[in-house]
């Protein structure tokens, strides 16, 4: 019998307005994957493509409007599912055309809705460590201080001294040296590596079943990247935990996920096991091979990877493609492809793999 996984997020659509606050643009456009217990998912793409949207989905922190306007996002314990979007059905956005006092109303009552549906969810059972953790800290206390009420809020320890002596624990498991006296440290007293470190501490300090990474070694060097992702590697192992990693680094994502999803202008436009998306088989996304063309050739700059959508609905990779054959290029042009199954649990969305 197939386990029921610990995330499932179907069909999941975020919207928001341009500059302007007259248009509704799309930020995630039907965004379906599940994540199984104890697994690690990867999500790779361009910037600007949604990758993090979908994790403050996660925890229900899109706080502009109209922001998530549908889906479900079903979170498994305990043998109970709860969708955790439940309910904002009973809040309608109407004529979310262009912002107004009504749009912004509406919306609120959502927010309100959300926040009842991820109380007993956020930061317990799926918690995030950001790119930059210094942002991430209150900069007024210390970290010792904040693991510490991290521990009083999500579990049972309530004695002021074991709750002392689980953030020490916590501090000398993520490799801190001298933990005794890095506790009394404000985050600004740590380097970027160390300040990481006490940011996965206490992002498990609740002990939660999902960790949620956004690119987590953005920022450091060669070598303390590699001593984080060990540390991740070894913690999701250890701690049986499951854990989504966005990272703009392939290696990474080989080096810890099962499986990947790749991203392009707010979709899925590539998903299935590691193996299979990263490793050198034929069926690819156009996109996908182009970005492990970049890692290989390590040429690739931000913007190299030129973006246009296709304002007539056409794919949003037509200007930058180069596998168009005449058999699809007028498909191409007008009309955007479904995810396609091509082998088991990988999917491509592309008309090359259609037949048409
Ligand atoms: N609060 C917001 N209000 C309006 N637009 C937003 C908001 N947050 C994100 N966006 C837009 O949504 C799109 C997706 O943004 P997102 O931050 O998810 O990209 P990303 O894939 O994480 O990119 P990067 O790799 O650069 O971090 C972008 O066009 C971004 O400008
Ligand atoms: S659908 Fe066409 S334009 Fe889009 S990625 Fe595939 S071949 Fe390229
Ligand atoms: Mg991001």
């Amino acid at each position: 019998m197939n386990e029921v996984p610990l995330l499932k997020v179907s069909n999941l659509s975020v919207n928001f307005y341009n500059s302007e606050n007259i248009d509704v643009v799309s930020a995630l456009s039907d965004i379906s994957f599940s994540l199984a217990q104890k697994q690690c998912l990867g999500i790779i793409g361009e910037s600007g493509s949604g990758k993090s949207v979908t994790l403050l989905s996660l925890l229900g922190l899109m706080n502009t409007a109209p922001g998530i306007t549908s889906g479900t996002i079903e979170f498994s314990r305990d043998d109970t599912t709860i969708n955790l979007l439940e309910n904002l059905d009973n809040y309608p956005l109407h004529d979310i055309g262009s912002i107004s006092s009504i749009v912004q109303r509406q919306f609120n009552r959502r927010k309100e809705q959300l926040n009842k549906n991820f109380q007993a969810i956020r930061g317990k059972q799926i918690s995030i460590i950001f790119q930059n953790p210094k942002l991430a800290f209150n900069p007024y206390y210390s970290i010792g201080h904040q693991i510490c009420e991290m521990i009083q809020l999500h579990t049972d320890i309530n004695s002021e001294e074991k709750v002392k002596a689980k953030a020490l624990s916590w501090l000398e498991r993520v490799g801190m040296d001298d933990p005794e006296a890095r506790f009394y440290n404000n985050p600004y007293g740590l380097s970027g590596g160390l300040c990481q470190r006490a940011m996965i501490a206490m992002a498990l300090a609740s002990e939660p079943s999902l960790l949620i990474a956004d690119e987590p070694t953005t920022g450091l060097d060669t070598i303390l990247q590699r001593n984080i992702l060990n540390l991740l590697h070894d913690l999701q192992q250890e701690l049986s935990l499951s854990m989504i990693i966005v990272s703009h680094d392939l290696k990474v994502i080989q080096t810890l996920c099962k499986d990947v999803l790749v991203y392009h202008s707010g979709m899925i436009i590539e998903k299935g096991t590691t193996k299979q998306v990263l490793a050198s088989s034929e069926n690819k996304h156009p996109y996908t091979r182009q970005l492990i063309q970049c890692e290989l050739n390590s040429v690739c700059l931000a913007g190299d990877i030129l973006i246009q959508n296709v304002d007539n609905g056409g794919c949003p990779y037509y200007y930058s493609c180069d596998e168009i054959t005449s058999r699809i290029s007028k498909t191409c042009a007008q009309s955007n492809p479904s995810l396609h199954n091509i082998d088991d649990d990988h999917a491509i969305r592309c008309w090359k793999y259609h037949d048409i």
